[in-house]
């Protein structure tokens, strides 16, 4: 099993002004990858409750994936992608190349999104923009490939030849 931690960004969902659709949304996607949702919250855009929440999820609880979703465009309050950049041990260019790639097939809007990847110890951290519909689009692009990509982070599987392979 695949634990896994969402983190909603959004000022108005923090304050209870809006429902988040786009967290419990991912809490369904992560089941086709054998993922659970362990932990779920919603934080304003507040860099330093974002940072502080990765590290714990990632240090102390050790949960394989940590998904974000909003906080990445270009309002002056969406901070996600460099609050993920100050916790960020190794980064992971493809995996958000790929979520830009396959969202530009269906809006150009795509491009606004400055979402990252990047490996904290064994936890991989993966922002995403804000509503269910790109949540969707994102993970959709990126699923065939996390199962191995965790496993190795993990030190389940060294071979990938020998692991299964989605596409292959
Ligand atoms: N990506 C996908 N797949 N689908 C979308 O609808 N919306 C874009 C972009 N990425 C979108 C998308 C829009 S309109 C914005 S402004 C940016 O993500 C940033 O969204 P965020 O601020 O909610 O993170």
């Amino acid at each position: 099993m695949i634990q896994v931690g969402v983190i909603t960004a959004s000022d108005k969902g923090s304050r209870g002004e809006r429902e988040d659709l786009s967290g419990p949304t991912l809490a369904t996607l992560v089941q086709e990858i054998g993922g659970q949702v362990v932990e779920y919250v919603v934080l304003p855009d507040d860099q330093v409750l974002l940072e502080d929440t990765m590290r714990l999820w990632a240090d102390e609880r050790s949960l394989d994936l940590i998904l974000t979703t909003g906080g990445t465009g270009f309002s002056m309050r969406d901070v996600t992608p460099e609050a993920t950049l100050a916790v960020a041990d190794r980064m992971v260019p493809g995996i958000a190349e790929v979520m830009r790639m396959e969202s530009l097939k269906v809006t150009p809007k795509a491009m606004l999104s400055r979402a990252i990847a990047v490996l904290r110890k064994r936890t991989l951290i993966i922002n995403m923009p804000g509503s269910p519909k790109a949540v969707r689009e994102c993970f959709a692009a990126i699923a065939p490939a996390l199962p191995h990509g965790i496993q190795i982070l993990k030190g389940e599987a060294s071979e990938c030849a020998t692991t299964i392979n989605y596409r292959d």
